[in-house]
C-alpha cells in the first residue's frame, strides 16, 4: 500500500441545473459520510451551480471538497465566457480538472494552453488534475506512451517537483469515455505506472511518490475496486456514473 490517500472525482460535465445538483450533492451528504473517512472525494459541477454546491458543502462541513472543470489562466479582463482562477479559489474550490480531452478535443486546448492553466490553478493556491490519454487509434498504433507522456511533460513544463507532488493526474484513454468500455485493471496500471515513472524521472522520486494518478474511463461500481487495486492508481475520475447518487456511493465505498 501506498501512503497516498485515494481520490474519486466526480465530473458532471455539462449536466444538471443548480437546483439538480442542489438535490444531488444534498443526497451525497448523507450517502457518502461514512466512505469520506477513508477516501478524498471531490464533486465537479458546472459553473452555474458551483455557488450553490459550495453552501451545502460548506454550511454542514460536508467532507465532499468541491471541484471545478475548466478554467482560464488569465487574471481577469476582457475574456468573455471565461473563469479566472481567484473567481474559483474565493468559491472554496480545491480541484480544477485541466486539459479534459473533451476540452482538447472539442474546444480546441492545447498543450501550451494547458500548461498555463496548470500554473494558474496551483498559483491560486488550488489543485490541478491534469488529465491526459490516447485515442483508440493511438493505442492501436502502439502509440500510448509516446501520447500520454507528451501531454504528461508539456503539462508539467516548468512547474518544480514540490507543485507537481501535490498535483492530480488523471489518465483517460478516450476510447473508454462514455462509452462503457474500459481499460482492463492491467492496462489502466501499466499506464499509470508509465506516468509514475515519468514523473520520477523528471521531477524525482519524492514527487513521484506523493502525486495521485486517477484512471478514468467507463468506472462504474462493478469495476471500480479491481482498478483500484493497482499499485500506481490512485483513484478514479468518474464520469455518467457520478451523476447518480446510488452508483456514486457505491463507487466510493468500494473498499
Ligand atoms: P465516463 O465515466 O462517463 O466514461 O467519463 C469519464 C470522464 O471523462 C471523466 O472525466
Amino acid at each position: 500500500m501506498s501512503g497516498r490517500r485515494p481520490l474519486i472525482s466526480g465530473n458532471w460535465k455539462m449536466n444538471l441545473t443548480h437546483l439538480d445538483a442542489i438535490n444531488l450533492v444534498q443526497k451525497l451528504s448523507y450517502s457518502l459520510a461514512d466512505a469520506t473517512r477513508r477516501v478524498d472525494v471531490s464533486v465537479h459541477p458546472p459553473f452555474t451551480a458551483l455557488r450553490s454546491v459550495q453552501t451545502i458543502l460548506d454550511v454542514d462541513d460536508v467532507p465532499i471538497a468541491l471541484g471545478a472543470q475548466n478554467v482560464h489562466w488569465q487574471a481577469g479582463g476582457a475574456y468573455t465566457g471565461e473563469i479566472s482562477p481567484a473567481m474559483l479559489a474565493k468559491l472554496n474550490v480545491r480541484y480544477v480538472i485541466v486539459g479534459h480531452s473533451e476540452r482538447r478535443q472539442l474546444f480546441g486546448e492545447t498543450d501550451e494552453d494547458v500548461n498555463k492553466k496548470v500554473k494558474a490553478v496551483l498559483a491560486a493556491g488550488m489543485v490541478p488534475i491534469l488529465c491526459v490519454g490516447e485515442t483508440l487509434g493511438e493505442r492501436e498504433e502502439g502509440r500510448t506512451a509516446e501520447k500520454v507522456l507528451g501531454q504528461l511533460r508539456a503539462g508539467l513544463s516548468g512547474l518544480d517537483s514540490a507543485a507537481i507532488a501535490g498535483m492530480v493526474v488523471a489518465y483517460e484513454p478516450i476510447w473508454a469515455i462514455g462509452t462503457g468500455r474500459t481499460a482492463t485493471p492491467d492496462d489502466a496500471q501499466a499506464v499509470c505506472a508509465a506516468v509514475r515513472r515519468a514523473i520520477a524521472a523528471d521531477a524525482g522520486e519524492a514527487a513521484a511518490a506523493s502525486v495521485r494518478i486517477q484512471y478514468g474511463g467507463s468506472v462504474k461500481a462493478g469495476n471500480i475496486a479491481e482498478l483500484m487495486s493497482g499499485s500506481d492508481i490512485d483513484g478514479a475520475l468518474v464520469g455518467g456514473a457520478s451523476l447518480d447518487p446510488e452508483e456514486f456511493t457505491a463507487i466510493v465505498s468500494y473498499r
